[in-house]
């Protein structure tokens, strides 16, 4: 029961959209209404606003850590383990493609799972962080950047731990998530249509 209780506060806290709060604190259009119409970092960048545009990074990836440092530090007092750290991950996730307060239609979870990925292992989040700067530094498209850096996390994740458990199996859930959330990215990328870091909204 606890498990749950814990699934379902990562759930509702994965469910604030910052890219949606934090457009709005600046007075900015609603990143759902420009660009890739996506709610997150990457396209709050392209209103021109950085601040905006890190602040939203720093709120989505903040959260991710949050649910999961929470379940990780207090979970073992209410009986909750490992697969309560599992269930943490996939729902804090979720909450952030499929928010409740924002009628289901939510990000695709980049700045999300780095969070997530530092509060499970501090050198897991850090390798897929420098992953995604490097394919990022290279080519310029976060999103190719994302899309490889996600392939990457659960290897690392098995080289870290040496072993396959329930979080492996919840962060190879959300490197499948990551990728079907991109699918129109891959679409972009592959008809060399996909917009690079920096430029600005159409
Ligand atoms: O943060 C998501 C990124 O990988 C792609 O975003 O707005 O270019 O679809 P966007």
């Amino acid at each position: 029961m606890n498990t749950v209780l814990f699934a379902i506060a990562a759930y509702l806290i994965g469910s604030i959209s910052f890219a949606v709060v934090v457009s709005k604190a600046f007075g900015l259009s609603d990143p759902r209404t420009y660009g890739s119409k996506n709610p997150g970092a990457t396209n709050v960048l392209r209103s021109g606003n950085k601040k905006a545009a890190a602040l939203t990074l720093l709120g989505d990836g903040f959260k991710g850590w949050l649910a999961v440092w929470l379940t990780i530090r207090f979970g073992p007092q209410f009986g909750v383990g490992d697969t309560g750290v599992a269930l943490a991950t996939i729902a804090v996730f979720l909450g952030h493609l499929w928010p409740v307060f924002f009628r289901f239609v939510g990000g695709k979870g980049v700045a999300t799972a780095l969070g997530i990925l530092l509060a499970l292992n501090v050198w897991l989040g850090v390798a897929t962080l420098v992953t995604w700067l490097v394919i990022a530094y290279a080519f310029r498209y976060s999103s190719l950047a994302a899309l490889i850096a996600s392939v990457f996390a659960p290897f690392y994740y098995g080289l870290l731990f040496g072993s396959a458990d329930g979080i492996l199996l919840a962060v190879l859930a959300m490197s499948a998530l990551l990728v079907f959330r991109h699918r129109k990215n891959i679409a972009n990328l592959l008809a060399g249509k996909e917009s690079k870091i920096g430029s600005k909204k159409k």
